[in-house]
Parts: structure tokens; C-alpha cells; sequence
């Protein structure tokens, strides 16, 4: 991860090797901390006052202080200013002491490259959070079985990871939001799985109609995505990227991904208009 430029809540825009934690801070010690994962367009984060409420919602959840929004917004304008970088990634970080970060990184180079050859992904068993001590749709700094996930994805030979319930249900991947298509409609995982709310999830609902697609939210078994005509996974990341594989069967090439990929990149766009 190449840090760009960090902002930390009282100090403002610090060297990003400035230790900005309190070593008794129990998002580091208990992964007790909430954070959002931001795309950044052309010097404009995309869709932050929903990333601003979903941090609110986690930090609720876990019992952290009420979120500081202005602190984080300045903070966050002060990281991308500093950063000098126009596309880039947002990271704003809420913890219990509390402390709060704005962390810029650089976007990785390999997505559109990922996007055009299409991406590999097996399934794994995962925990479905629909019990309210599981914390479902919270996005809290305890990530590491989400990326001991993707770890385990590349070391079989993929590029990620969906995550399925113990009864083979579609859930979501570590960090993506999954969907696929049979002729116009569009299927995704249902919110009361557990899973995360994605920002881009929610974009993607409100793009599909304009595409001319119907969305439907649901319960769904792995054969359901297995047989689709075309997958792809949402993130504010890694935005609308095809799968042309699953658990090594081969799936199919459709038009709905790429022609949500661009309506997201126009909704970015127009959100950057005077
Ligand atoms: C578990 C999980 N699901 C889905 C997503 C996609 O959410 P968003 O579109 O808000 O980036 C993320 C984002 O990091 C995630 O961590």
C-alpha cells in the first residue's frame, strides 16, 4: 500500500511514518476501530456523506464515540490536498480513544487490467453475521479474516474470494459485494444476509434501471452464480469487475458489467460537474 498522505483529528496533515495511535487504543489491540474505504475521482471522493453515515452506523455498532463528520470531512480535504493526487484512495479511520485519520493511498495499478481480463474467484465458507452481536453491515477495523480470505484465494491460483454460508448462500467477498445476470435481470445478495451495504452496491442498484436492467435482492445457493450468464463484484476500489471463473468452471462474458462500469464512471463524473 503506498501511503500518499495522512491526516490525523487535532494535528492535521502529519509524515505518513508519524506513529498516530495510541498504543492502548483498542482498534489496534481488539480491531475495535471503524473505517471506510473511499474511491477518490479526480480530486473529489465519490459518495462520501454515505460512507460518512455507514462509518457512523459501525461506530454505533461497536460502541465508539459518536463519529466527529466535520473533523473527518476537513481532515479528509486536508489528506487529498497534501496528496496532490486526483484519482486516488480514501481511507478515514474512526477509533475508540477516539482518534481519527484520513489516510490517502495510491490506486493499485493492476484493476483495469484485472477488469479487461476478468477475475478468478473460489468460493469459501464464511460466517453469515445476521445476529446482532456478529455485527452484519459493519465495517469495523477487524479485517483480518477478510484477508486471510483473499490470501487463501491467490494461493489457489485466483484473484478472490465469495464468501458462502454454511448452507451454500451467496453471501458477498471480503471486500466486494457479488452480483449476477440471467437475461435482463440483475441478482444480488440481500442486505439481510448480514453482508456490508455497499456505497457501490447502492450506486449500482440505482444505475441498473437506466441500463435497462431489474434488480433482484435475495437468498441465492452458489449453483444459482454458478449458472449465471455473466458475474461481477462491486467495490468502491475495485468498482464494477467482471468474473469469468468460478471454483475453476468457466463463466461468461456479458454486456451488464461493462455498461455498469461506465455508468459509474459517469455518475463520478457528474458529481464533478460546476
Ligand atoms: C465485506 C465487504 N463487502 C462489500 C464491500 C463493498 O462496499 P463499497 O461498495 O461500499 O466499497 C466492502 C468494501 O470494502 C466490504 O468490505
Amino acid at each position: 500500500m503506498s501511503v500518499l498522505a495522512v491526516a490525523v483529528g487535532g494535528r492535521g496533515v502529519v509524515d505518513p511514518g508519524e506513529p498516530v495511535l495510541r498504543a492502548d487504543d483498542e482498534a489496534l489491540l481488539r480491531g475495535r476501530g471503524a473505517f471506510e474505504t473511499i474511491r477518490v475521482y479526480a480530486g473529489k471522493p465519490f459518495r462520501l456523506a454515505e460512507h460518512l453515515d455507514r462509518l457512523a452506523t459501525s461506530a454505533e455498532r461497536i460502541g465508539l464515540p459518536p463519529v466527529n463528520r466535520i473533523e473527518l470531512e476537513e481532515l479528509a480535504r486536508q489528506a487529498l490536498e497534501a496528496a496532490a493526487t486526483p484519482d486516488a484512495v480514501l481511507r478515514l479511520v474512526w477509533t475508540p480513544t477516539p482518534t481519527s485519520l484520513a489516510i490517502v493511498t495510491a490506486l493499485a495499478e493492476h484493476y483495469d487490467a484485472l477488469r479487461e481480463r476478468g477475475q478468478r474467484l473460489i468460493s469459501l465458507r464464511g460466517a453469515r453475521a445476521d445476529e446482532p452481536w456478529l455485527l452484519p453491515g459493519v465495517k469495523s477495523t477487524s479485517y483480518a479474516v477478510n484477508m486471510a480470505a483473499e490470501a487463501e484465494a491467490r494461493r489457489r491460483g485466483a484473484d478472490d474470494a465469495v464468501f458462502v454460508d454454511a448452507d451454500r448462500i451467496v453471501l458477498e467477498g471480503p471486500t466486494t459485494n457479488i452480483w449476477w445476470r440471467r437475461r435482463r435481470t440483475l441478482f444480488t445478495p440481500s442486505l439481510e444476509l448480514g453482508i456490508l451495504a455497499g456505497v457501490t452496491r447502492a450506486a449500482v442498484i440505482e444505475l441498473a434501471s437506466g441500463a435497462g436492467y431489474v434488480v433482484e435482492e435475495g437468498a441465492y445457493p452458489l449453483e444459482e452464480l454458478a449458472g449465471a450468464e455473466e458475474a461481477f463484484t462491486s467495490s468502491s476500489v475495485r468498482e464494477v469487475m467482471p468474473v469469468v471463473e468460478l471454483d475453476d468452471a468457466h463463466l461468461g462474458r456479458g454486456p451488464a458489467a461493462d455498461e455498469l462500469q461506465a455508468a459509474l464512471r459517469h455518475a463520478a463524473e457528474a458529481t464533478l460537474s460546476p
